[in-house]
């Protein structure tokens, strides 16, 4: 049995790509393994903070010297990192918003690149400290920018999710959603075969 971590960041329920993208995944992934255990966390319906003053001294001070609010911010940053941990499978799935991840999914990885927990400083530079783990990024686009230098989500990502130690990463783009003629149509169905293979 694997776990497996949803992580949603679509700014909308209804009519949201990606989040029929996620939907699509669950159904194929529970499929092929019915044992699983899937974990949903909608980061549009519950954000988690920004990083802020209280939070930077919750990871940074020792136990002692927290304030309360700091203690508080750091039980609820651990609960994200210990999720994270906990999975075998993170699935990211995440609009295009201004080229990039919506501010959500930023505001969660903030949470979850942490020194220590996730990656670690050696002598010879950062290294990742989750193994055994993938990722699926599945990402919903008004345009097309795969391989394009418009695309500023899979670069980033592929870098953010190495950092912490999960090198093995499929990304499965719908794109040209909000493009005129087939495109729409299109770019669902290619994103959907894809999952269909990668699940
Ligand atoms: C605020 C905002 C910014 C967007 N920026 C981009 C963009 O930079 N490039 C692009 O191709 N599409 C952009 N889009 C279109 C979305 O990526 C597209 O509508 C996608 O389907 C949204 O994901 P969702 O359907 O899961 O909500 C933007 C949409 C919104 C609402």
């Amino acid at each position: 049995m694997s776990r497996v971590l949803i992580i949603e960041s679509s700014a909308r329920q209804q009519d949201s790509v990606s989040r029929q993208l996620t939907r699509e995944f669950v159904e194929q992934w529970q499929a092929s393994h019915p044992d699983d255990q899937i974990t949903l966390r909608d980061l549009a319906v519950n954000p988690v903070p920004h990083l802020d003053a209280d939070l930077l001294g919750g990871w940074m001070k020792p136990e002692a010297q927290r304030s309360t609010a700091e203690a508080q911010a750091l039980e609820r940053s651990n609960l994200l990192t210990d999720e994270l941990l906990a999975a075998d499978v993170l699935v990211l799935a995440a609009p295009m918003y201004n080229f990039t991840i919506p501010s959500t999914l930023k505001a969660w990885l903030d949470h979850v690149l942490r020194a220590g927990i996730t990656f670690k400083y050696t002598p010879t530079g950062p290294q990742g400290l989750l193994t055994g783990k993938r990722a699926i990024v599945l990402t919903a686009r008004g345009g097309i920018h795969a391989g394009a230098v418009s695309d500023h989500q899979e670069p980033y990502l592929r870098q953010a999710m190495a950092f912490i130690g999960i090198h093995e990463v499929d990304f499965i783009h719908a794109e040209g959603l909000n493009m005129s003629g087939d495109f729409h149509d299109q770019g669902i169905a290619h994103a959907k075969a894809r999952i269909a293979a990668v699940a």
